[in-house]
């Protein structure tokens, strides 16, 4: 048999885990969220749902990948639980289905950086989205474009694809993003969008809490990448006793602050450019279209060279971080297929990709489409596994996931036990009560979400 890869640093490890969490969903996902959902209400939510719901399921996570070093399907047979296999196949189940719609939005992003490039963008700053870019053959193009630099790093492995690409784009999107920032806090009105993003209204939580905490949990699990068997799959490449706990945290805490920094950037733009975000937004193509739109709009503004500029880096930024999470994506299915079935990995990438490729297909032809895979996801595919992973790793594994915490530390003192009893309580029943509010919505009010089965494509 070949030798199972392995991440060839700590670090490595680390900056991949960071380059596929932060990415579209930080982005493009979360500032439309936020709109949806209240404003900086939702950002307290959001923050929350990240320390005591995110953070324990993505260690959750990572003991099982450690543990079993092995694709996140083959993992729960590994370590001698083969009837929760489907747990694990659920989870990759779900990245299969994410990447076909991520991977429209990438293409949307290539279209923006070459846009700006050329000053197409800003003839037409608040129709280019819905017009040209949105749906159309050219997005099924630009759709495979995206797919196809996915499948090339996936394809390099590991050592050579992953974590090398990702050691230069991680430091890449933090740079630009600070640029941004810092560009962005000298535009007039900029106070207008921090104030709306920093300040909550409390009242706000509490009359909307039924639709504002599981779309605030699922922001966080999505963005950290959890309930996808992606953290499972990279913690299985993990050779040596890292402390998973502070790796966790170095990761959780690294992608609320590029997320939080990305709300610094887009929200301060969207005011200074008189943009209302939910409002105006929601119309041009829905809410997907809310990051594209808004940015483009705000830049239009200025002069068109330094719009021309400021868009390439923007959207340049979003595409390195988007690529950084589908690699890990498609990693989470291709390497069932490596080592269970031993193919070989570069056949094996472009064959899947080329699959993913056409179920993104609706997708890249109808917004509504998009929004229809993505609450599948998020909503159903996501909680499910994340469920099953919470419960398996609470009350099935139990002790042993505390033994596998403390490897590599000095013991932990008492927080390894401290996290078992809190995986097995508050945060089982806090995703039960997710999936429960979701299914009723999916099943009982599809009119709330965008859940209802669009028609055919036209
Ligand atoms: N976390 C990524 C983002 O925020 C998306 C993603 C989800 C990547 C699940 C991998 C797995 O964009």
């Amino acid at each position: 048999m070949v030798r199972r890869e392995t991440w060839a640093t700590r670090v490595g490890f680390i900056l991949a885990a960071i380059g596929s969490a932060v990415g579209l969903g930080n982005i493009w996902r979360f500032p439309f969220q936020t709109a949806d959902n209240g404003g900086a209400a939702f950002l307290i939510v959001y923050l929350i749902a990240v320390i005591a719901i995110g953070l324990p399921a993505l260690l959750a996570e990572f003991v099982i990948g450690r543990r079993a070093n092995i694709n996140a399907i083959e993992a729960f047979r590994r370590i001698n639980y083969s009837r929760w296999s489907f747990a694990g196949a659920i989870g990759v189940l779900a990245s299969f289905w994410t990447l076909s719609y991520y991977s429209v939005v990438g293409g949307w992003v290539i279209r923006f950086v070459y846009g700006f490039a050329s000053g197409a963008v800003l003839e037409m700053p608040s129709s280019y989205f819905t017009d040209v870019a949105a749906t159309g053959v050219d997005a099924v193009a630009l759709h495979a474009v995206f797919m196809g630099i996915t499948i090339l790093i996936v394809a390099l492995g590991v050592e050579k694809g992953i974590e090398l690409a990702t050691k230069f784009m991680v430091p890449a999107i933090v740079v630009l993003l600070l640029g941004l920032a810092a560009y962005a806090f000298t535009l007039p009105g900029a106070a207008e969008g921090y104030q709306y993003y920093l300040s909550p209204d409390v009242g706000a939580i509490v009359a909307d809490a039924p639709s504002v905490i599981p779309a605030a949990v699922g922001q966080a699990l999505f963005s950290l990448s959890v309930g996808f068997s992606v953290m499972i799959t990279y913690a299985s490449y993990l050779s040596g006793d890292d402390n998973l706990g502070t790796d966790g945290l170095s990761i959780a805490i690294a992608n609320t602050f590029i997320g939080v920094l990305a709300g610094a950037v887009v929200f301060p733009l969207l005011f200074a450019a008189g943009i209302q975000p939910g409002g105006d937004l929601v119309g041009s193509g829905g809410g997907a279209g809310a990051v594209f739109v808004g940015v483009t709009t705000a830049l239009a503004n200025l002069a068109p060279t330094a719009a021309r500029v400021v868009g390439v880096i923007f959207f340049g930024t979003v595409l390195i971080a988007a690529l950084s999470s589908s690699i890990s994506l498609l990693e989470a299915v291709v390497s069932y297929l490596v080592d269970n079935r031993g193919v070989a990995r570069a056949p094996t990438a472009a064959g899947l990709g080329v699959v993913i490729f056409l179920l993104g297909i609706p997708s890249a032809m109808s917004l509504e489409w998009l929004g229809w895979f993505d609450g599948i996801a998020v909503s159903l595919l996501l909680p499910i596994t994340v469920v099953l992973v919470v419960f398996f790793v609470g009350w099935v594994l139990g002790p042993e996931a505390v033994d596998e915490i403390r490897r590599g530390t000095r013991g932990g003192g008492s927080l390894p036990t401290a996290w078992l009893w809190w995986v097995r309580t508050v945060l089982l029943l806090a995703i039960v009560g997710v999936l429960l509010l979701n299914l009723n919505d999916i099943f009982l009010t599809p009119e709330s979400g965008y859940y209802i089965v669009p028609g055919p494509l036209r």
